[in-house]
């Protein structure tokens, strides 16, 4: 099957600090694929590469199944980007900041501005078109930063941490025209360490750490996998359920403030433990991504 994005083996090292130690993915047409992962993962520093912004120290990489050397030309066109910090021009508005981008693009003059209308409206910034950028919250900013990124109409759009900072209702916006974009028919390739949002949006992701792939999979799969369908969160861990956790053979992940049962977490185990532990905060929930990269790492994602 062609694939949008493959990479092999691919580094980035800045001095002798490794930042990408040697990765290997692929994207396929139509998927939304995700790099979570925690602060310094290396996250933007390997779709920096991808994007062309940074040269790649070592490895392969093909976009649209052509292998890249140095020669942007052809696909830089194809790809739209949203970097992680918002780089608009502050002395323009909102649609003078997308038709100035325009501008890098071969686009006609009248094509530019149906465009710009066409995004505007998309995300909800039609009534705000003649605002500057100064006066933008951070949510209109950030959909003005993803407006901006699908300018060219790309075939492949990258996004480095498309909500980060912006409140839950802002954050669910995104969300929603991002999967608007994915269902009709457009590849995605996320950075994030949300894990709510790389579950809600990835059909596909790799966890990241310390610049190494973890795992990759499905985000229902690797739940599932790693951790089981619920878990039991109790806080704070006594000494007396520890022994009892030990004991009873129960794999768990201790974080000082609260202890995490994976596997064998179901509601008999919820009840008893209740009843043996009620002093204690006890709660049944499910499994997510957040308690794969703790089982993975023995570390939370958000420090
Ligand atoms: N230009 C640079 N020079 C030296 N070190 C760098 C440079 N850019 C990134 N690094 C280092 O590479 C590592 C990975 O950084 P990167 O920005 O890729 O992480 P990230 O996963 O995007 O993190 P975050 O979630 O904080 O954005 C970090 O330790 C960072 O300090
Ligand atoms: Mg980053």
């Amino acid at each position: 099957m062609p694939s949008i994005i493959a990479v092999k083996n691919l580094r980035k090292t800045f001095g002798t600090f490794t930042a990408v130690d040697g990765i290997s993915f692929t994207v396929q047409k139509a998927e939304c694929f995700g790099l979570l992962g925690p602060n310094g993962a290396g996250k933007t520093s390997t779709i920096r590469m991808l994007y062309g912004y940074s040269p790649a120290s070592d490895g392969e990489l093909y976009l649209f199944d052509q292998l890249i050397n140095n020669d942007w030309r052809t696909v830089k066109n194809r790809i739209g980007v949203c970097q992680q910090e918002d780089n608009l021009d502050p002395d323009l508005s909102i649609r003078d900041n997308l038709l100035t981008y325009a501008r890098y693009f071969n686009l006609s003059k009248s094509g530019a501005r149906q465009i710009t209308d066409r995004l505007l409206k998309f995300f909800a910034l039609e009534n705000r078109a003649k605002t500057n950028i100064r006066e933008l919250s951070g949510g209109m900013k950030r959909r003005l930063v993803l407006a901006r990124s699908l300018i060219n109409q790309p075939d492949l759009l990258i996004l480095d941490e498309p909500t980060t900072g912006l409140d839950p209702q802002s954050r669910h916006q995104v969300w929603e025209r991002l999967e608007e974009l994915k269902n009709a028919g457009l590849t995605i390739l996320l950075t994030t360490h949300y894990m709510e949002e790389a579950s809600r949006l990835c059909d596909r992701l790799v966890i990241m750490n310390q610049g190494r792939i973890l795992v990759e999979g499905r985000p229902q799969e690797l739940i599932q996998h790693y951790v089981g369908r619920e878990v039991i969160e109790i806080s704070p861990p006594s000494p007396k359920l520890l022994s009892y956790l030990k004991n009873h053979g129960l794999r768990f992940e201790n974080l000082g403030q609260r202890l995490v049962i994976h596997n064998q977490a179901d509601a008999g185990l919820f009840t008893l433990l209740t009843e043996l532990f009620g002093d204690l905060r006890c709660t049944l929930r499910p499994a997510t991504l957040e308690d794969v990269f703790l089982h993975l790492t023995g570390r939370e994602l958000r420090e």
